[in-house]
This record gives C-alpha cells, structure tokens and sequence, in this order.
C-alpha cells in the first residue's frame, strides 16, 4: 500500500515546474510528495511551499524545502494532498488526520489541486469514512444538535463521535479546535450536506472538499489512474 502511495505521489511530481508556489499536503501519501519533493530541491529546482500542517511543516523543514505563508504571497499555482474518499465528482472527505483546516485554506487559495491516493480511496458515494467536522470546544453540545439537524435536512443521521488521540485526550488541532467524526454510512448530497454545516456557528470548517480538487492521480496494482475534474 505504501508504494502505491508513493506511486501516486510521484507521478504528481511530474507535474512540477520550477518557480512554482505549492501547497504541501498532510498524512501518509502527502508525506512521500514531500519526501520526493524535498529531492528535486537537493537536486536544485526552486519552489516554494506552504504546509498544510505542523507535521508537514517540520518535515519539510527536514527535506530543506522553502517555505512561505499565505501572508506572504497572493496565490499557490499547486497544492498536492491525499484524501479519506474520492467521488467521480473529485468532492472529497478530508481531515482523517486532522489537518482538514488548513489543508482547505490551502487547497480554495491554489489554482489546482491534485489529489493523490491507493485506488481504495476511490468511492462511488462519500460517507463510509466518517466525515471529520472541526469544532470550536465551546457550546459543543448546541453544536451537536445543530450538525444533527444538518444532517436529517440533507437525508442523512449517524452517530458523532468527538475524536481522541492515542494518549486517550481529546483530539487538538493545530488550530486549537476539537473534532467530531460523523459516521454517516453514504452522503447521498454532499455539495447540499457541506452548504448546511458551513451555516453552524460552532462549526470552524468540515472535511467535505467540494470542487476543490482538479486531478485525481489513483494507483493501484493494476498501474495508475489519472481522472480529471470535467
Ligand atoms: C489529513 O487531515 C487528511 O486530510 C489526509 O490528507 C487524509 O487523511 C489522507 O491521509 P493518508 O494519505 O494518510 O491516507
């Protein structure tokens, strides 16, 4: 699975020019982008890059890639990420490790994302992950109640479960915030389900990706997979 991963993340190399701006993307697949990534600079091409995360950024602080920030520049040419789930629409769910927050603040301030993944993440429907909503601690409960009524005006209901780390704690983001993971089984409307939970005052941002991604790279055993956003 790891080389599938790594696969995919090195055709997205491919697509690499210097003097790009790039967004550098968080977990498992992301992390072998930035890993080849960080080669091409050793080797002398010149990019810059804006993590996604504060793993991303210590890691490719490692590889000695440069960074910048979101202050310092107008726009990204190119944000490179993995994904928990990719429809056919290329809507994605995000934030299984987290990072959703960030990682969509990079992806809306680029001209193109591509997304990159083993093909077990390519889904009919989204929704058997369970759709990570970040959330302010504050008024928690009232916010439950109001993800809920999102969820039955958009056809879907599930439980929610507020995530925990290894140590057993409640999950904290970079941003500082908690997260609930929504075992919803299949979000038959995404675009509607994402437009209701972005209305919930409590809600800072929810893992639905909606018209984000333009290239989906997939490998598989069988080779690779490229689709395009139509
Ligand atoms: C991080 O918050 C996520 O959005 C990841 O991009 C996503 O979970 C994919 O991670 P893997 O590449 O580790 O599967």
């Amino acid at each position: 699975m790891d080389q599938l991963k790594r696969q995919a993340a090195a055709r997205a190399l491919e697509r690499v020019r210097d003097g790009m701006k790039l967004g550098l993307g968080t977990g498992s697949t992301a992390k072998h982008f930035v890993e080849l990534l960080g080669e091409k600079v050793a080797g002398g091409m010149k990019v810059v890059g804006v993590p996604t995360s504060e793993a991303t950024r210590a890691q490719a602080e490692a590889c000695k890639i440069p960074l910048t920030t979101l202050d310092a520049i107008d726009r990204l040419d190119l944000t490179v990420d993995g994904a928990d789930e990719i429809d056919p629409a290329l809507n994605l769910i995000k934030g299984g490790g987290g990072a959703l927050l960030r990682e969509k603040i990079v992806a809306a301030a680029s001209d193109r994302m591509i997304v990159i993944a083993d093909d077990s993440k390519w889904v009919d429907v989204l929704g058997r992950f369970p759709l990570p909503v970040e959330v302010i601690p504050f008024g928690l409960a009232a916010t439950q109640r109001a993800m809920a009524a999102a969820f039955a005006q958009s056809g879907v209901s599930g439980q929610m479960v507020l995530r925990k780390g290894r140590d057993g704690h409640v999950f904290v983001t970079d941003g500082g915030h908690w997260i609930v993971d929504a075992h919803l089984g299949r979000i038959a409307e995404a675009p509607r389900l994402a437009g209701l939970l972005n209305l919930i005052p409590g809600v800072v941002e929810h893992g639905l990706f909606i018209g984000l991604a333009t290239i989906a790279i997939l490998a598989s055993g069988q080779g690779i997979r490229v689709v395009e956003r139509r």
